[in-house]
């Protein structure tokens, strides 16, 4: 299975979301599967076109835990995939590998598959925390720090070596390994092979440029 995720971040209201959908015309390849990572408040928008992720979840069980949302109710909105660890919440939210080691716990104690995101830094401490079996049921999404928010676009012979780097850690991932920052209409043909499919945030906003990008990645599937 192929993967082509588009991540909202913090963009978007509901009314906004809604005519994205209604915009959004790609058709996936068979095998490839697409997904919308939206903001919590979202994540029941109906829809038939794509698979909807939440983009965090709580480390913690169902309990007191003001503000956080557990993997149970993930669950329950019928959520099957969940991004954790985006380089953006390690920043900004100051998230450790083993706050994500138990995103990952929990999210695969209910079923819901997770997309661990890891960058350049500190790969083996990102992994560290990560057991072998949680690592066979895990989706990974390798993301260049500096590519991220769509403006630079890595040399692929970088990439290709990044990604060999990665799959070394990911050895046990029957899922696969996919590539994000600065995925764009322009440049998916290439990533193509390369990797297990995409995670897309700024060319993933406008309905049509994210279309291209399907479109893009599907012939070569
Ligand atoms: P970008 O971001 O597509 O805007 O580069 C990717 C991401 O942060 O997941």
């Amino acid at each position: 299975m192929k993967y082509i995720i588009a991540n909202f971040k913090s963009h978007k209201t509901k009314g906004e979301i809604e005519s994205w959908l209604e915009q959004f015309q790609a058709h996936a390849a068979l095998d490839t599967k697409l997904i919308l990572a939206l903001p919590f408040p979202y994540l029941q928008v109906a829809t038939t076109k794509l698979d909807v992720a939440a983009q965090d979840v709580s480390p913690f069980p169902p309990g007191s835990y003001t503000g956080a949302v557990s993997a149970v109710q993930l669950a329950d909105c019928q959520i099957k995939y969940c991004l954790v660890g985006h380089s953006e919440r390690r920043k900004y939210f100051h998230e450790t590998s083993m706050a994500i080691s138990n995103k990952v716990r929990e999210l695969l104690s209910v079923g819901i598959t997770p997309v661990v995101c890891v960058s350049e830094a500190d790969l083996s401490e990102q992994f560290a925390t990560l057991e072998d079996e949680q690592i066979k049921k895990c989706l990974f999404a390798y993301e260049t720090l500096a590519d991220i928010g769509g403006t630079t676009t890595t040399p692929l012979e970088q990439i290709r070596v990044e990604i060999d780097v990665i799959r070394g850690y990911t050895k046990n991932s029957s899922l696969g390994i996919l590539y994000g920052g600065s995925v764009n209409a322009g440049n998916i043909a290439t990533l193509t092979g390369l990797v297990d499919g995409v995670l897309v945030a700024t060319a993933s906003l406008d309905p049509d440029n994210f279309s291209l990008v399907v479109q893009g990645f599907a012939p070569h599937v």
